[in-house]
Parts: structure tokens; sequence; C-alpha cells
């Protein structure tokens, strides 16, 4: 099948007022990245090289947008939204180049399956001139329904110009269409628009091509294929079932989630075998773990590279640019951005790590913060393998700890420290015998003093 040329057609203008937003639908993120996006990737799964993106008038954040997405992309604008049909059409001058198999999905429907685009398109392979993606529901309300005669799809009915007998059928519509490249134009070309909303229907080309004698085939897939999303509550329910299916496929490929439903991928998440992944755990985007690290409970990852053996939290937050090398630790309300920690380094309580490396096997203490900012610019501090960091102290980049540093605790350190330097940056300790029972007699006497009067 890799040698039939494919066009995806992916229709995105829709205007999306029920998600009461200045966003415009598509671009509503599930798992990070757009609704959109996730139907572009299942069209790229599915052997399909090229893509036109229909987009509404003036929608140049969608142009922006689709730029990171989909940059090969081309975009066709429907200056007027007068049906799925003519949508199709507005990408004719990518049609007319002439391919082998297109397909047509819609960017709101975000969790459609690459299997059941290729199991579409392999039907096109064997001779179909239109393939629609069905699927059975007990509730069929709003969506097209498949009419069949003699077990052939004849025809696509959508709800309101449906008889009451069609209105019970349960075997629905998808939304996912694939049309063989040189009967498309002819097809679309022919629909017009008698029906109650008076659009041109690309479901219209069922009935078309069934009554040209062509061949005309209806697929299942499931439910979550033809999810289109109109509001955020459809748009939770999305989020919801992606993350189960991730979740999933997390524990079947040796990932440990002891708490499944409490941990959030994201698109990008990578993780490895043998990883445990304790309950409550957020990954945001462009997370890269290796294999047996422990993620403890609370923590709250995105953009950080995190190799084997690590151990990260409880109520960690790595945050981008955060690089754990092998058997690193950070530990309990730590944040790390923009830095290296080194093989076997510990960063253990309570500490602020930003534009750092942190050498092999060095120990920070509790409480610990590189001052890498003075408001306007970023500074960088660097800590040499070995060495020790006291409890509290604050490192004022930029700055550097040479290799087997001491830095005592409580030190405000503005100096670089050479290797196997010991450096105190506080006040020295002062102690007065006796002193503590004078002043507390004082304080005592004055008020009472002050209770009489
Ligand atoms: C459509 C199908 C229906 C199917 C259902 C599945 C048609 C006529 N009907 O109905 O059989 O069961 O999807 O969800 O195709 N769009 C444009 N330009 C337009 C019109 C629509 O870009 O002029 C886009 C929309 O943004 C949307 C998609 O096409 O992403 C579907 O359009 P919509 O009006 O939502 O169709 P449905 O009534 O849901
Ligand atoms: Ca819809």
């Amino acid at each position: 099948m890799s040698q039939r040329t494919c066009l995806s057609i992916i229709l995105a203008a829709g205007e999306g007022t029920r998600m009461k937003s200045v966003v415009p639908k598509v671009l509503h993120t599930i798992a990070g990245l757009p609704m959109v996006a996730h139907v572009v990737k299942a069209a790229e799964a599915a052997g399909s090289g090229e893509l036109a993106l229909v987009i509404g008038h003036g929608a140049d954040e969608m142009r922006k947008a689709a730029l990171k997405f989909a940059p090969k992309a081309e975009a066709f604008v429907q200056e007027k939204r007068l049906g799925t049909a003519h949508a199709v059409l507005a990408a004719r001058a990518a049609i007319s180049k002439g391919y082998d198999d297109i397909l047509v999905m819609f960017g709101d429907t975000p969790l459609i399956d690459p299997e059941a685009l290729a199991a579409a398109r392999l039907k096109l392979a064997e001779g179909a001139a239109v393939v629609v993606v069905g699927f059975r529901t007990e509730n069929p309300s709003g969506y097209g329904r498949l009419i069949e005669k003699a077990g052939k799809l004849v025809a696509i009915r959508e709800e309101k110009d449906c008889s009451d007998e069609e209105k019970k059928i349960t075997f629905c519509n998808g939304g996912l269409m694939a049309v063989a490249g040189r009967h498309a134009l002819n097809l679309l070309d022919q629909v017009g628009s008698k029906n109650a909303k008076g659009e041109y229907y690309l479901t219209d080309i069922v009935e078309i091509a069934a009554a040209q004698g062509l061949d005309v085939v209806a697929t299942e897939a499931s439910f979550e294929n033809a999810l289109g999303i109109n509001n955020r509550a459809e748009l939770a329910q999305a989020e919801d079932i992606w993350q189960q299916r991730r979740r999933r496929e997390a524990m079947l490929s040796g990932v440990t989630l002891i708490a499944p439903e409490t941990v959030f991928f994201s698109h990008d998440t990578e993780i490895g075998a043998d990883t445990i992944v304790e309950p409550n755990v957020w990954f945001g985007p462009g997370v890269k773990i290796a294999t047996g690290a422990k993620i403890h409970a609370f923590s709250h990852i995105e953009g950080a590279t995190i190799a084997s053996n690590c151990d990260v939290g409880p109520f960690a937050r790595l945050r981008p640019g955060a690089d754990l090398r092998t058997k690193a630790k950070v530990g309990n309300f730590c944040e790390v951005k923009q830095a290296i920690v080194e093989e076997g380094a510990k960063v253990n309580h309570l500490t602020y790590i930003g534009d750092a490396r942190i050498g092999a096997g060095a120990n920070i203490g509790a409480g610990t913060i590189t001052c890498n900012y003075d408001g306007y610019s970023k500074f960088f501090t660097d800590i040499g393998e070995g060495a020790f960091i006291g409890s509290n102290s604050s490192l004022v980049a930029p700055v550097s700890i040479g290799k087997g540093g001491y830095i005592a605790s409580g030190s405000v350190i503005t100096e670089s420290v050479p290797d196997d330097a010991l450096a105190f940056g506080r006040a020295r300790q002062r102690t007065l015998p006796g002193k503590g029972k004078e002043l507390r007699e004082r304080f005592s006497q004055a008020a009472a003093a002050r209770k009489k009067g």
C-alpha cells in the first residue's frame, strides 16, 4: 500500500462558538497538542504523505499554528461555510494533482485511529471508490445514518433528512471518508444542496457513487473515531479517553503506574521500561525518561530529560532544560530549571537550581538557592564534581564552586571557590555567656511595668 499516493484533507473551518473562546476550536489541546494536530498525526501514521488543511476565512491564527504541527501542509480557505463537500472542494487544487487515495477528516475529531484510516485505504486499494468509516451507537442522534440495501451501502442520510424509520438506524457515519482520487472531483462536483440544511454534504457522494455503479463500502471502527468536540465538556471527555489509552500503552511497554488514573501524560512523553510512577504525577510537554527511574508522588515535570535510575520527588518540580544524568536525585520541594545534574548528584530538599551545572556526586544541602536572576539577566552557577553545599546557602551567580569545594551552611557565596577549598560566607558566631538569662529578666520586668501603668 505504501506505493499508493495519498492526500489527507482536514476540514477545520468550523466556528466553534460553543467553546466560548477566542481560540479557534481545533486549536484547543488534548495532551498539550491542538486537536487538529492529533488528526494530522493520525494521517501521517496511516502513510498519508500530503496534507491539505481547509480553514475558515481570516484564520491567520490557524495558519500560524499549522506551521508548527504541520509545516508541510497546504492551507486552503473556505470563504463561506456551505457544507462539508464545499469545504473539501476548497482544496480542489490539491485534489487535481492526482492521488490514488484521498482521506477526508474533521479537525474537531481528534481521536481517530490510524488503523481505521489504514483499513479504509486498504479498501480503496481493493477497488472501492468511496469508503465510509462507520460506528455503532445506541444513541445515534445528530449523526448521519448509513443506509444499506442488500448489505451494500447506498446512501448516508443526515439526521434532519431522515424518515422516522431511518432514524432508528444505529450504524452511523463517523465522519471519516476515503475516496479514490480518480473519482473524487467527479463525485464532489455532482453534490447539490437540496436538503434540510441547504448545505453541500460530503456524505452525498455515497449515493452519487452508488448510482453510478461504483463500489461503495462501509467499514466499522470504535466510537472514539467519531467523537467530535463541540464544547469543553467533550474536550475533557476526549482528554480522558486519550489519557486512558496512553496509560495503558505505557504499562504494556513496561512502566509501572501505581494509580494510572492519576498520572497525566503529554502527547510526546517518552518513558522507559521499569520506571515506576507513583500517584498524582503530571507530565508536561518534552519529557524523556530512560529506564528504571522512580518518579515519586505529586511531581510536576515538563521539558526535562531524566536518565536511567534517577529518583525524582515526591513534590519535585522539573522545568524545561532540567537534565538529570544517571542516578541523579531530586527530592521533595525542589525546583530544577535549565540545569544539568550529573551522575549521582543529589538535590534532596527544598532547593532551587536554575541555570546551573551540578557535578557528579555533588551534594546540595537543604534550602540551597542558586540566585540566577538580577531582575534583568540570567547567570550561570557551576558546581564541581563531589562538591558539598551546606544547607541554606545562596549561590549568587555568576559563580563557580570547584571540584570537592565545601560551602559552610548558611553562606551567601558571591565569589568563586577553588577546588577543595572551604568557604564561609556568613557572619561569625558570637556566644555571650549568661546574656540570655539577663535579657529575659530585663524583658519580663519591662512587660510587668507596662501592665501596671
Ligand atoms: C458530519 C456528517 C455526519 C457525521 C458527523 C460525524 C456531513 C454532511 N455530515 O455531521 O454524517 O455523522 O459529521 O461527526 O458531512 N466543516 C467545514 N466547512 C463547512 C462545514 C463543515 O470546514 O462548510 C467542517 C466543520 O468544521 C467540522 C466538520 O466539517 O469539523 C463537520 O461539520 P459539521 O457541520 O460539524 O457536520 P455534522 O453535522 O457534525
Ligand atoms: Ca460535528
